[in-house]
């Protein structure tokens, strides 16, 4: 299922999208000069995808806690937290899918990448039921993952290095999809940039830089000069999220503000001011001030992470409308599954839902077994009560290809043949499906028959249910 997050504008003035089905698999790479516009087009890509896929934003700046209010991101404030609450943190974050700003403003840089490492090393090493799909967005990601030893601390280094090279190589499998900008593609570790394939280039002076980014949009080194020439704001996108040549896009407006407003001119101020500094040396009386409210302990954090998000107030569907609509979207799943984890799935299956006006949505474990009956080509739950019981004895994963089995039992139609099992129990392998029809036999919930020409059939005792044999010319 797609989802397009409108950018801005080509040079012909269409909307230029990004495809975030896409994006979510194939990572992408924003570098510019500084004020070329980086950090803009990330809140142009956060907004516009906010409310539909879990974003957490790596913030060297304190640029983006303005997400907080307009869209609910929980802000932590990494000067105020142990690493070891950091990474507490980050877990919860996960597997509450809450989307977050984490603000390394105020730290030294050492600390900010060890704590940006150990942040992103508690995404990446969550259990397997939490890898739900997430946007990662780093801004400034030269700063965590350089191409050069410096002058930050040896195990600083390496330890942010190897947190941004799990993300950028290795997190796509668990659901964690890397959005780095940088001011300076040469600084940035080759690896970690490497595993992005969608790329939006803004203005860049230095002749490395440009020249790598020309490579990366497989430009000739002749035109490359065109990338020297971009206005602030403007980007060459390309990738399979973006587009199959190099587009021009105008990054359009964003919502919420920055905290760090781009340098006006203001005029000097008068000739005797300078007079005025050698004046009344005496130190200035200090002003008491209250200090500020303290940020909020883990404990609260954490409750508000797990708080649920607001529903927002949609006209309510009738209920016949509602089923049809999550019938539609679920069989719509069922047609294109290949074996995706259900996490992914469900993300999907939420969007979608989003999509179509359905509040509130299924909660996961329903959405388990509404799926798993729109595989076997059930159209909703009513008369399969007493199939569902059996399946307890399954395998959560078996629960498709056994109800695939039922249904045909039921009806007396032909048993599914081995190709078809597979394909629902998510797997290529041939092996894979008779072992699990071994699993079923075992645990008693089928019996399988073979006759003579090799046709097989299936019964479900239990239920008094026997198919016909596979059709002749497909046999198991
Ligand atoms: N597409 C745009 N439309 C309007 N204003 C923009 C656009 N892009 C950038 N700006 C403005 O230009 C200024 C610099 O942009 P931004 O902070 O995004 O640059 P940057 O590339 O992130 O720079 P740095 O590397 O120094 O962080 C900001 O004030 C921003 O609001
Ligand atoms: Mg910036």
């Amino acid at each position: 299922m797609s989802f397009g997050v409108d950018l801005g504008s080509s040079e012909r003035g269409q909307p230029v999208e990004l495809d975030l089905g896409e994006l979510l698999s194939t990572r992408l790479l924003v570098q510019g000069n500084s004020g070329s516009g980086k950090s803009h087009l990330l809140r142009r890509l956060l907004e516009g995808s906010a409310g539909t896929v879990q974003q957490v934003v790596i913030d060297p700046e304190g640029d983006f806690v303005t997400l907080s209010d307009a869209f609910g991101h929980t802000v932590i404030d990494a000067a105020s937290y142990s690493l070891g609450e950091v990474a507490t943190i980050g877990a919860r974050i996960r597997e509450h899918r809450a989307s977050a700003v984490l603000s390394l403003d105020g730290l030294e840089i050492d600390d900010q990448m060890r704590c940006a490492a150990v942040f992103l090393n508690a995404l990446f090493e969550a259990p397997r039921e939490h890898w739900f799909p997430a946007l990662v967005v780093v801004d400034e990601a030269q700063l965590f993952a350089p191409a050069a030893a410096g002058e930050v601390a040896d195990d600083a280094r390496k330890t942010s290095l190897s947190a941004m090279t799990n993300l950028m190589c290795r997190g796509r499998k668990r659901g964690l999809a890397g959005v780095i900008a940088t001011q300076r593609l040469a600084k940035l570790a080759k690896n970690v940039a490497a595993e992005a394939s969608n790329f939006l280039m803004g203005r860049t002076f230095l002749d490395i830089d440009m020249l790598r980014a020309a490579d990366l949009l497989g430009m000739e080194r002749r035109q490359a000069e065109a990338i020297r020439d971009l206005e602030r704001g403007q980007f060459l996108g390309l990738g399979p999220a973006i587009a199959r040549r190099p587009v021009l896009v105008r990054v359009g407006a964003v919502r919420t503000g920055t905290n760090n407003a781009a340098p006006v001119l203001l005029p000097l101020p008068g000739a005797d001011a300078g007079a005025e500094l050698l004046l009344n040396l005496e130190p200035a009386p200090r002003e008491i001030v209250a200090p500020p409210p303290p940020p909020p302990r883990p404990a609260e954090l954490i409750r508000a992470i797990e708080a649920p998000p607001p529903v927002p107030n949609l006209p309510s569907l009738d209920e016949e409308e509602r089923t049809s609509r999550i019938g539609a979207i679920l069989s719509g799943l069922a047609a294109t599954f290949s074996g995706q984890p259900a996490p992914a799935l469900y993300q999907e299956f939420t969007v979608g839902c989003r999509m179509a006006g359905i509040a509130p949505i299924p909660p996961l474990a329903d959405f388990r077994r509404l799926f798993a009956l729109a595989l076997a080509g059930i159209d909703g739950e009513e008369g399969w009560a007493e199939t569902l019981a059996l399946a307890a004895a399954l395998p959560e994963e078996m629960l498709a290809p056994f109800l695939r089995i039922a249904r045909a039992a039921r009806d007396g139609a032909p048993c599914p043949d081995d190709a078809e099992l597979a394909r629902i129990y998510g797997t290529a392998s041939m092996g894979r499906v008779k072992r699990m029809l071994g699993h079923m036999e075992e645990r008693g919930v089928i019996v399988i028959r073979t006759d003579l020409a090799g046709g097989r059939s299936i019964a479900l005792p239990h239920l008094g249910w026997t198919s016909a044999a596979t059709e002749a010319g497909r046999a198991a």
